[in-house]
């Protein structure tokens, strides 16, 4: 064996990984007693995170519990989150950069904290001449544009809060989410590139408001130019011109409470019908600004990167307004990883002398398919610490990411949270605990995580469980928006008992604890799957899928996939008179993309004349689930129909 090879196989044995003393030597929180203090001191330990925040006005309470599970942070401050992310900087940092923008095509945008402040103004001027007012909700569907955060700061700059709307998802999604939230107002981007294609976005965005049962404005931002000219009708602006209409105006930051909605994020759920997560001001910005800074370790001189979308919560939480906060510079990039050619995130790294990158596994999936020899073209050595979130990460890519791209210097902290929880629950934090490869890691401090079974009880370490989390925590999301009863159905019913005023947040994740009190994540137990950490539900799609002509029912369940982590399977029953031909499969699949977005394209269709069932008529995913993984099936004596599980079988395995 060479050293190298056998270095390599040590690599691959080993279990635990100290951080770095260098790292520890610089690291924002390095001492362990932190642990303890937040334990000894809680609630009062979370005027840690109020406090790196500037306030209008302080609060009274950092915690009320008089309506559980309606929790209230930071009760009686007062504060903008604008104000916090812009303003505060001007003074010392006004002319470092806050965003580097780097386009598809390789043209490039910066920001300093002076003309993000400017421009922000600009356009909440704007906004408000077109009729915004406080608690008015805008939507945004836009990809990653300098626009995109612009907008969103504008917003909160006067009290309104934004809904975004990832890029990706279809025009009636676009709709189904403005009508929910009865949004009057849209910004949006005539277009942007994918793969060196100009895409067009407005088209589809028009689309999505001819499906909105209510009058709209709408904004539209100019990214592609004279090359791919578009026009406006008289409910639609031009962004520049609006802009530049309300040069150089200053608008008061509104000062809100620490209660009132910062924005509203949709997300999938259980059921068909997406779920509109509430966040607050005081309680999320304190939250994602002390996580930022605890757990990715950012300082105001680093350039700082998370590689996700913005309209997802991890580039709000993590490229928005955490980073803002904190006074440092974000990257953006707009487009794919590998284009014009697979080193295209180690080209950025290298010239930006990115510090941290934070990421989701199913691109370290991608990045180790292509090898290691697009990350060793570039210099990495800027990179201090690497961060992972949004699905589980086997042990083999972790490894990969921690040698090919840290080079064996920069902890790993492989975050665990939810669109729900704001911010970051679950992780080491990077200068204290050993990172163990594809566990999470202990809860955070001041977080009471749990792994416990179907009755509440902590199980045994290392036997599967369900996480929960016991005990409030500032960055949770007060309610689904207009439906306070779903939100107590669906977090809080499972595991509480409201008689004995024990109240317990259930995340729907499965879960294992170690010994030495590490988290593992298993995934999630309800109709949730995970597609490239995009969060889709079973049931949106099912319903997709049935709205196409000739289907008559469809059973969708997440596979195993290689890249994605998931990937759609769809078991679908036809109408008598209809053809399981090529021609329904695509219809199926154009479906799907037309109702939710392309993300969510099915894998696979089957087309079968029977859902396996039980007596009681319910579909068996579980046993779906392990055809598509080409599992060994269990007992299917239960069914009301076994023979159909066979014939399923031999359809998926090309019989
Ligand atoms: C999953 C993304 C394992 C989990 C921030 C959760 C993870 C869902 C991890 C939330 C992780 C997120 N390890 N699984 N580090 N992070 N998940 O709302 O199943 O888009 O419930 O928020 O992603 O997805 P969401």
């Amino acid at each position: 064996m060479t050293k190298e090879t056998e270095l390599e196989a040590r690599l691959e044995q080993k279990e635990r990984f100290e951080p770095p003393a260098s790292f520890i030597e610089q690291a924002n929180v390095s001492d362990p007693d932190i642990y303890e203090e937040f334990e000894e001191n809680w609630p009062d330990c979370w005027e840690r995170a109020a406090e790196l925040l500037e306030w209008d006005e302080t609060h009274d309470d950092v915690l009320v519990d008089d309506d559980e599970p309606f929790y209230e942070w930071f009760v009686g401050g007062r504060l903008n989150a604008s104000y916090n992310c812009l303003d505060r900087h001007l003074a010392d940092r006004g002319d470092e950069l806050a965003i580097q923008w780097e386009g598809e095509l390789g043209e490039t945008r910066e920001y300093t904290y002076a003309e993000l402040h400017r421009e922000v103004n600009e356009f909440a001027a704007a906004l408000r001449e077109l009729g915004v007012g406080e608690d008015d909700v805008v939507t945004m569907y836009m990809p990653m544009i300098p626009e995109l955060p612009i907008a969103m700061l504008a917003c909160s700059r006067i009290g309104a809060p934004h809904s975004v709307v990832f890029a990706g998802f279809s025009a009636d999604a676009l709709a189904t989410r403005m009508n929910a939230a009865e949004s009057e107002y849209l910004v949006t981007c005539d277009g942007y590139y994918r793969r060196g294609d100009a895409l067009d976005h407005l088209s589809k965005a028009n689309e999505g408001v001819d499906g909105v049962d209510h009058d709209t404005t709408t904004v539209v931002v100019d990214r592609l130019g004279d090359d791919e000219p578009h026009e406006l009708d008289d409910t639609q602006r031009d962004y520049a011109e609006l802009v530049e209409s309300q040069s150089g105006a200053d608008i008061d930051p509104v000062s809100r409470d620490a209660e009132d909605m910062l924005f509203l994020m949709y997300t999938s759920g259980t059921t068909g019908k997406p779920k509109g997560v509430k966040h607050t001001t005081g309680g999320y910005l304190s939250y994602v600004t002390w996580t930022a800074r605890a757990v990715l370790d950012v300082k105001p001189d680093d350039t700082y990167w998370c590689a996700a979308d913005i309209g997802w919560i991890t580039g709000h939480s993590y490229i928005v307004y955490g980073p803002l906060a904190l006074g440092t510079t974000s990257v953006m990039y707009e487009g794919t990883p590998d284009y014009p050619d697979k080193d295209r995130l180690w080209e950025i790294v290298d010239r930006y002398d990115v510090t941290q990158l934070y990421t989701a596994p199913t691109a370290i999936r991608a990045f180790m398919k292509w090898g290691s020899d697009y990350p060793a073209a570039h210099d990495l050595s800027s990179l201090r610490l690497l961060g992972t979130v949004g699905e589980p990460i086997n042990p083999r890519a972790w490894k990969w990411y921690y040698k090919h791209i840290g080079d064996e210097s920069c902890p790993v902290v492989d975050t665990w949270w939810q669109t729900e929880t704001g911010g970051m629950m679950i992780t080491t934090l990077p200068a204290i605990g050993d990172m163990k490869p594809g566990s999470a890691g202990p809860p955070l401090p001041g977080i009471d995580a749990r792994v416990v079974d179907g009755a509440g009880e902590e199980v045994a370490p290392g036997k599967a469980g369900y996480v929960t989390v016991n005990r409030p925590w500032p960055g949770m999301l007060r309610t689904l928006y207009r439906n306070d009863e779903r939100f107590l159905s669906e977090y809080w019913e499972a595991y509480s008992d409201p008689d004995a005023d024990e109240w317990v947040y259930f995340p729907e994740d499965g879960a294992k604890i170690d010994d030495d009190g590490y988290i593992t994540i298993l995934g999630r137990v309800d109709d949730v799957i995970n597609v490239s950490g995009h969060r889709l539900g079973t049931m949106e799609i099912e319903s997709a899928i049935v709205g196409v002509e000739g289907v008559a029912e469809a059973a969708v369940v997440g596979g195993d996939h290689e890249l994605k982590g998931e990937a759609v399977y769809a078991y679908v029953i036809l109408e008598d008179g209809y053809d399981d031909d090529e021609a329904m499969r695509e219809r199926i699949v154009a479906g799907v993309e037309e109702s939710i977005g392309p993300i969510a394209r099915p894998e696979s269709v089957v087309f079968t004349p029977e859902l396996p069932k039980t007596r009681s008529g319910k579909i068996m995913r579980r046993l779906l689930e392990d055809i598509a993984n080409g599992e060994e099936l269990g007992n299917t004596s239960t069914l009301r129909n076994p023979d159909v599980v066979s014939d399923i079988e031999a359809k998926v395995r090309g019989d």
